[in-house]
């Protein structure tokens, strides 16, 4: 039986009815400029979140450069962040003018080496992107320690981590500003882009309300040069409606998690870690193993979806040369490129299927 990486068509059938129906009462008061979901949503996202700002934008990307131009990063400016991402948080940086800076990543939850940081900080240093990689947060205490005596701003990129938490506190809700996608695969999502804002910060808030509608703080008046890059009222109707089962459905990627744990105990594999104090929202379900290709393999022959992220990290793309980001010295990272292997995970992933997937990497392993 074939199980597929991630199953968005039977959670749609599942909110199929709500679904059509937000949608329709949406198109029905036509009002999708900014419209009552994306108001409701923000308002609803900040407080699961607990912070007093959350901002609607047109995907996570935006929200990322969105956030560092609101904070007042520019050209002349260095924000340090991980390799260890998804390539938009680096591309952010570079589209707000400022230089991107890579550090390594620690070896257990693959998240920014604090360590790292403080020795890549200079006197350019003006905010730093920890990822919560894979819904797994950063070891934010640490990051804060090294960033705010300086004044170096802090922004999440929580873009995997909806629902995750450290200490307590909801991640998107500890630095200066957390950004967070609603591309269609992510844990809150909708059927096609979107993105979040959430702060504490009334500046950062209104710079980033001003910047996402061509600079305008009001109709016609054009204080700064901006962008069209709106959160879309559909795309807010259906993230609302997700919204409502985020906890649950975060809970049952935990409990999948637990048992993948349980079933592949195997020298030739490291299984993922959550830290003390931390609440995981397994976006990802990625193991560790020098025998990667030789999973990879067997899955593929059992029609079982994976995926290696990454198996290509941005400081080894073409795009980054000129920024000379392909010369950062990231061991770890490296290591890592060579060794992950992401298994089937979504909230509605049954026991059996967890089960066959365990069998199916095993069997490769002898
Ligand atoms: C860590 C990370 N940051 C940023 C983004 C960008 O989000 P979006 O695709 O909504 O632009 C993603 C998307 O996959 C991501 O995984």
């Amino acid at each position: 039986m074939a199980v597929p990486l991630i199953d968005l068509k039977s959670e749609y059938l599942e909110l199929r009815e709500e679904v059509l129906e937000a949608i329709d009462g949406a198109l029905q008061t036509m009002q999708l400029f900014l419209g009552p979901n994306v108001q409701a949503l923000e308002s609803e996202w900040a407080d699961f979140c607990g912070v007093e700002h959350a901002v609607g934008v047109g995907d996570g990307t935006d929200a990322l450069h969105l956030s560092l131009r609101a904070m007042g990063v520019g050209p002349g400016d260095e924000v340090i962040t991980v390799a260890w991402t998804f390539f938009a948080s680096i591309e952010a940086i570079i589209h707000a003018g400022a230089a991107p800076k890579l550090v390594d990543i620690e070896p257990d939850y693959f998240c920014m080496d604090p360590a790292a940081l403080e020795a890549a900080i200079t006197e350019r240093t003006r905010a730093v992107i920890p990822v919560h990689v894979y819904g797994h947060p950063a070891e934010m205490d640490a990051i804060g320690a090294i960033c705010e005596p300086r004044g170096i701003r802090i922004l999440e990129d929580a873009a995997q981590a909806h629902g995750a938490a450290y200490k307590g506190r909801t991640v998107g809700a500890i630095g200066d500003a957390g950004i967070f996608s609603f591309y269609m695969s992510k844990n809150l999502a909708g059927y096609g882009e979107g993105g979040m804002v959430t702060t504490d910060d009334e500046q950062i808030a209104t710079g980033v309300r001003m910047l996402r509608d061509h600079g305008q703080r009001r109709r016609g008046t054009f204080e700064c040069i901006g962008y069209n890059s709106r959160l879309d009222e559909l795309q807010a109707a259906i993230v609302r409606i997700k919204l409502r089962r985020l906890a649950e459905n975060n809970e049952r990627r935990r409990q999948h998690a637990a048992r993948y744990n349980q079933l592949l105990q195997h020298e030739d594999i490291i299984v993922p870690k959550t830290a003390v104090g931390c609440e995981h929202a397994f976006h990802l379900y990625t193991l560790r193993s020098r025998r990667r290709d030789e999973i990879a393999a067997a899955l593929k022959a059992a029609e079982i979806g994976f995926a290696t992220h990454y198996t290509n990290p941005p400081h080894r793309s073409a795009a980054c040369e000129a920024y000379g980001l392909d010369r950062a010295h990231l061991p770890v990272t490296e290591a890592l490129a060579d060794e992950v292997i992401s298994l089937p995970m979504y909230p509605g992933l049954s026991e059996a299927q967890i089960e066959q997937v365990a069998e199916t990497v095993l069997s490769a392993l002898g």
